[in-house]
């Protein structure tokens, strides 16, 4: 994030249910199914299931278009969705993403996706597919919706109920269609590409040169439309064929006109990208490499109340010279906590017992030499290196 001058931003989890609906979209199956909403007082709230609409949010309430040029903001963390849980699909799950706001040009549109590739290509995720498409401006969906819509009247007694419905409702989300059926009826059915705008064409062209520019693949994929409504023009996906059927790794696109959706008085031209954290590590070869949590400089043994005691105060004043230490916390024999130091995998164990504590000095052992031997216990910090 740092190498494109993109900043983190962390917004609330819980977030008005009004925002996510105007800004997501009443029809869309995450508003009308899947979120996880409760009232309090005279507010209902939701879950945030996804984080770009909170984003547009904290920039509006915020002023940060007074902090200058194109805001360019990442961020991580988790969004919740009432979906079947299943491989790749949780009702708790993580996103990251980044959104350029402010940003009207289509090198936005192009950074954001070079920027999404980077974040796979980099832990060498290379196989991938890249979908583009362009959903036009807001005069053109109606048009291409209408068209879709004429198409289908025909076949209705063919459709599924499911798609009966979406074509009454939100006609755009038939192309997502899996019924082989309603698929072989979409070969012949009117291409959104031929109702958009010459504008949105342009904007689209040039996209498509940066990106070819800079060697990134895509295939253009004339029904790729998104699960969420705010978008305008660009919409992208990358997907992993690996991961079955919960392929998609990220996706995104332009979204001119959520600001408008949310309260603003003029639009907000803006572009970014989210991906599921999940998935990535899925995708993962070698699976997702353990945090190592490195192991403290000290382990602690004690045997006996007043040696205990002293080994509190050990280990608070080592702390203050920032050394980390271990300790056993049970009370156990010098063999358990033996095995205790050796798991910790800490550089020197110090052994405190009665006899240590009446010559006030400890043993202290290099556990990898496996040499022991007696320190005065005040000057002990400067042998912990
Ligand atoms: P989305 O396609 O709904 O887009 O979600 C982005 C990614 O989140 C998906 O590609 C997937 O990897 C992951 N994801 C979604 N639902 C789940 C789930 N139930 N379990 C696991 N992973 C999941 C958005 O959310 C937009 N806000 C993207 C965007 C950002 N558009 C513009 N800026």
């Amino acid at each position: 994030m740092a190498t494109y001058d993109v900043r983190e931003i962390r917004t609330p989890i819980l977030e008005p249910t009004e925002l996510i609906a105007r800004g997501v979209g009443q029809l869309t199956d995450i508003v009308s199914k899947e979120m996880f909403a409760f009232e309090r007082g005279s507010t209902n709230y939701v879950l945030r299931p996804e984080i770009t609409a909170p984003v547009m949010r904290a920039y509006m309430q915020h002023h940060l278009d007074q902090s200058g040029g194109a805001q360019r903001l990442y961020y991580i963390g988790p969004c919740f969705r009432a979906e079947r849980p299943q491989k790749g699909r949780f009702r708790q799950f993580h996103q990251f993403g980044a959104e350029f706001i402010g940003a009207p040009d289509p090198v936005s549109d192009a950074e954001s996706v070079a920027l999404m590739m980077a974040v796979y290509t980099s832990l060498g995720i290379s196989d991938t597919i890249l979908r583009l498409n362009t959903l036009g401006d807001e005069q053109s969906r109606p048009r291409y919706r209408a068209a879709l819509v004429k198409y289908f009247e025909p076949y209705l007694d063919d459709l599924t109920e499911t798609s009966r419905r979406r074509l009454d409702q939100n006609p755009l989300r038939i192309l997502d269609t899996k019924v082989p059926q309603e698929k072989a009826l979409l070969v012949e059915a009117p291409r959104l590409i031929d109702y958009v705008d010459d504008e949105s064409r342009r904007h689209y062209d040039r996209v498509k040169t940066h990106l070819s520019d800079i060697g990134v693949e895509f295939v253009e994929d004339p029904m790729l439309v998104r699960g969420l409504d705010y978008y305008t023009r660009t919409a992208f996906e990358l997907e992993s064929p690996q991961l079955g059927a919960q392929s998609a790794l990220a996706g995104g696109g332009r979204y001119d006109l959520l600001s408008v959706e949310i309260g603003s008085k003029t639009p907000i031209p803006a572009v970014g990208f989210a991906a599921g954290m999940e998935r990535l590590f899925l995708a993962l070869d070698e699976g997702v490499a353990e945090y190592d949590n490195p192991p403290p400089d000290v382990f602690i043994v004690a045997l006996g109340d007043e040696a205990v005691r002293e080994a509190f105060k050990i280990a608070h004043a080592l702390r203050r010279e920032h050394k980390s230490v271990a300790y056993d916390l049970l009370g156990r024999s010098m063999k358990a906590q033996m095995r205790e130091a050796n798991r910790h995998g800490s550089r020197w164990t110090m052994i405190l017992g009665e006899r240590e504590l009446a010559e006030a000095e400890v043993q202290l052992k290099n556990m990898e030499t496996g040499e022991q031997r007696p320190v005065p216990i005040r000057t002990i910090a400067q042998f912990i290196v």
